[in-house]
């Protein structure tokens, strides 16, 4: 059984014997984990929701002799954990608080897949050593062109949470709708956050969220070792928001929330002083409402021709980089790290700008030829989560294919050596990679897991170990027990043929 977790731990020894779990463990918590213990109850929720465990897993106890499990550090503050699992007892050491929640999500796993017998389960003994290889292991889910609520992200994070996944990345705002609400302009709650829609009863499909929403996701997220990553896709890709404030744009035209997909010339203007007071307005709410260090800016697909038809644009030398700088710049002074699409790979950015390369593999060279740290989430046969299963007319999906097996070919470094022809890049360069699900065709939370799940359960293998999944030797048999005991808990799995 614990050879089938995945990812796969790093080592693996299994003991004679076993740990009898009767309902309940008895927790005894050692180290800064044992200052805040909201952690405690967001996993026994997530136990509760992914393993169908009835009532609370863990029981904090101050017990140390009687406890069933103790979890105590290591004080290395490494991201990495030990588990041992003996007849006696269950012994977690942790790191830091990311380590804890992975051991836990190891442990958990473990659960689901012994799962059948309800109130109780049969531990067998081991030993794991375990730590991370890549720092970065993603899944963004586009939020903008169709919206998700808090049920649906709280449940993704659940299974981030047990594939040990650290970043959810959330595509805020696109084209086709603006999710988050902004002090002082109420047009993109009542505007840019719906577009016309023939099939919603009231012709208007959209919706925001509410900060306080947010706030909850994050601090749940951060309970379970996960840092929410918001992203606001600027300058281009702006057509919702120029919907409703037509003055951010060059021209100033009437401009609609899009209802098709694709690249339109709707750019923030690039020398206006109310462009910066607008993004400034936006990070200023985003770092109020999310707590981790990252604000990823966009970047992606800006068409350039709004500028070169404004007096004020057409002066700049170039205005793509005069207002990605100006973006990147305001996000460092918020005291956060900006991330943005390859396309502004070629750019002068602060050099704390983390670039994340969708497009070919040459982009990811040139970024860090330049000298940023990237992610990777190649569009091609590897992290795009919209595209189909199977080359079929059958399956949902759209523009291309990537099979699980072709998930499970990716992993970070190997992918630049193998299609950039650059081994050996400095391995603190690469911080790691994620997959993306775009959802211009997903309009419901089964239809996300679908798309998601099972291709992540091998992408998450490739960012954990750093090598391809498809190269673990037990990886499908792994993937097909975890898969069906999700099923079982009715998560909607693409359920098929792998390649
Ligand atoms: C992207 O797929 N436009 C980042
Ligand atoms: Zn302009």
């Amino acid at each position: 059984m614990w050879h089938n977790v995945l990812p796969k731990p790093q080592t693996i020894v299994e003991r004679p014997g076993q740990f009898q779990i009767r309902g309940r463990l008895r927790v005894f918590v050692q180290g800064p984990a044992a200052d805040d213990t909201s952690w405690l109850a967001r996993v026994n929720a997530a136990v509760r929701r992914l393993v169908g465990w009835p009532g609370d897993l863990l029981h904090p106890s101050a017990d140390r002799p009687a406890a069933d499990m103790w979890i105590e550090s290591r004080d290395d503050a490494e991201p990495g954990y030990d588990l041992s699992v003996s007849q006696e007892r269950i012994v977690l050491r942790y790191g830091d608080h990311a380590a804890l929640a992975h051991g836990l999500a190891t442990l958990s796993q473990a659960l689901l897949l012994l799962s059948g017998s309800g109130r109780s389960a049969d531990l067998p003994a081991v030993e794991i050593s375990d730590a991370p290889h890549c720092e970065w292991r993603g899944f963004m889910l586009d939020v903008a062109r169709h919206v998700f609520g808090p049920d649906s992200l709280q449940r993704l994070l659940d299974l981030l949470w047990l594939l040990r996944l650290n970043r959810f990345h959330l595509h805020l705002t696109d084209d086709q709708g603006w999710r988050l609400p902004v002090e002082g302009y109420p047009r993109l709650t009542s505007i840019a956050a719906y577009r016309e829609l023939g099939t919603s009863d009231n012709q208007r499909y959209g919706g925001s969220y509410q900060h306080a929403e947010l706030r909850e996701l994050d601090r749940a997220a951060t309970d379970l070792g996960i840092t929410i990553v918001p992203e606001i896709d600027l300058p281009g890709h702006a057509s919702a928001l120029l919907a409703a404030y037509p003055d951010l744009s060059c021209s100033g035209a009437p401009m609609s929330v899009e209802t098709r997909w694709g690249i339109f010339p709707a750019v923030l203007c690039a020398s206006r002083s109310r462009s910066r007071e607008f993004f400034e307005a936006v990070y200023a709410t985003v770092v109020q409402v999310f707590s981790g260090p990252y604000l990823h800016i966009g970047g992606d697909e800006v068409l350039p021709e709004p500028w070169r038809e404004c007096s004020d644009c057409a002066q700049l030398a170039n205005p793509y980089q005069t207002i990605v700088r100006s973006m990147a710049d305001s996000v460092v002074a918020c005291g956060r790290r900006p991330i943005a699409w390859d396309e502004a790979a070629g750019l002068d950015l602060p050099r704390e700008t983390i670039i994340m390369n969708w497009r070919e593999p040459a982009g990811a060279v040139a970024a860090l030829e330049k000298g940023y740290q990237i992610v990777l989430s190649p569009e091609r046969k590897a992290a795009y989560l919209d595209h189909k299963h199977l080359d079929s007319a059958l399956e949902p999906g759209r523009l291309a294919v990537c099979t699980v097996t072709d998930a499970a070919s990716f992993a970070p470094e190997d992918y630049v050596a193998t299609h950039a022809d650059r081994s050996g890049v400095d391995g603190g360069s690469i911080l790691g990679g994620q997959a993306n699900l775009w959802t211009e065709e997903v309009l419901f939370h089964r239809h996300v897991e679908y798309m998601a799940i099972a291709r992540l359960v091998a992408t998450a293998q490739g960012l954990w170990s750093g090598v391809p999944a498809a190269r673990y030797d037990r990886f499908f048999a792994a993937f097909d027990d975890l898969r069906h005991k999700l099923l079982l808990r009715g998560f909607a799995v693409y359920p098929g043929a792998v390649a």
